[in-house]
């Protein structure tokens, strides 16, 4: 049997001080010391593993994680996401000298990305249909019909229906009109002969199907459903590689020893997926 002393790893009280330097108005109910989970760190993971903390909470677990030169996920459903993880996460990559701090030599540094979740992209009508929520702008629908059919989401500044593409030939266009015969003609005569396209829509013209070699048409949400997998035990999801993935260093060069000084801020602020303003 192996006992873990509160003079070791820390105990409530100093979990709530930790907690309170963040979010002395509301602490958040159930901390954990950040020495405790310095220990499970230490005893489970290597620097640069990658730790996932899928019920943050006060984001001690990321806390740690990051001070000790791992890589984290977290996830969190609450509001404290905003109010507790988001400002905690900040001041540890500026520098904050709490919990662990002095223990591992922390002088800030690294960065994190806060995504929030999308609304769902479908609804039920009142007849029980599925159809696209009317949360979704045209230009969120277009960014998330490009992320589901494996396109990077990148209108072109002038071409309107280039709005993704998944390679340098190959584009994507979302819309909710009406697609007829004569608008996709003007589109295939501005296509180039090696070039192709996909378009997603609500309803097209009988016969458009087939009439454009390198036009391919869907309808949404029809073409949404059909990714969808019911009754199934192992989901294989469809990763799709974020464009910032590209511009990242190989791991070995990602995973730097602490900074001497702080790094500049490379925390991105809040937004969620499609970047709507909030309120
Ligand atoms: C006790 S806290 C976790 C503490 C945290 N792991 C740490 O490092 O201190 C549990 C958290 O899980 C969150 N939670 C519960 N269900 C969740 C879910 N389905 N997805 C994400 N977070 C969830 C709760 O909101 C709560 O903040």
């Amino acid at each position: 049997m192996t006992l873990w002393t509160y003079q070791e790893v820390g105990h409530n009280q100093d979990a709530k001080k930790e907690a309170k330097a963040f979010n002395s108005e509301n602490v958040f109910a159930t901390p954990k010391p950040e020495r405790l989970i310095e220990r499970i760190i230490t005893l489970a993971t290597n620097p640069g593993d990658l730790v996932l903390d899928s019920f943050l909470g006060s984001g001690t677990t990321a806390t740690v994680a990051h001070k000790m030169g791992r890589r984290w996920i977290g996830i969190e459903l609450g509001e404290h996401a905003k109010t507790h993880c988001y400002p905690r996460l900040k001041q540890v990559v500026d520098g904050e000298q709490g919990g662990i701090s002095k223990a591992v030599n922390w002088q800030g540094g690294g960065g994190f990305k806060f995504y929030t979740l999308a609304p769902s992209l479908l609804k039920e009508d009142k007849f029980g249909n599925l159809v696209i929520s009317k949360e979704y702008s045209p230009d969120m629908l277009a960014a998330a019909m490009a992320k589901h059919e494996g396109f990077r989401y990148q209108p072109h500044e002038t071409v309107f229906w280039k709005q993704g593409q998944s390679s340098e030939m190959d584009f994507i266009f979302t819309t909710t009109q009406f697609i007829t015969r004569h608008f996709l003609d003007a589109i295939a005569e501005e296509l180039k002969g090696d070039e192709s396209l996909l378009v997603c829509c609500l309803q097209f013209e009988a016969g458009l199907e087939e009439a454009y070699p390198n036009i391919n048409l869907r309808k949404i949400p029809q073409m949404l459903l059909n990714r969808c997998e019911f009754g199934k035990d192992d989901y294989s999801f469809n990763i799709i590689p974020s464009p910032l993935d590209e511009l990242r260093p190989p791991q070995d060069e990602r995973i730097t020893p602490v900074p001497e000084k702080p790094a500049p801020d490379h925390t991105t602020p809040i937004h969620d997926l499609f970047n709507q303003p909030e309120g």
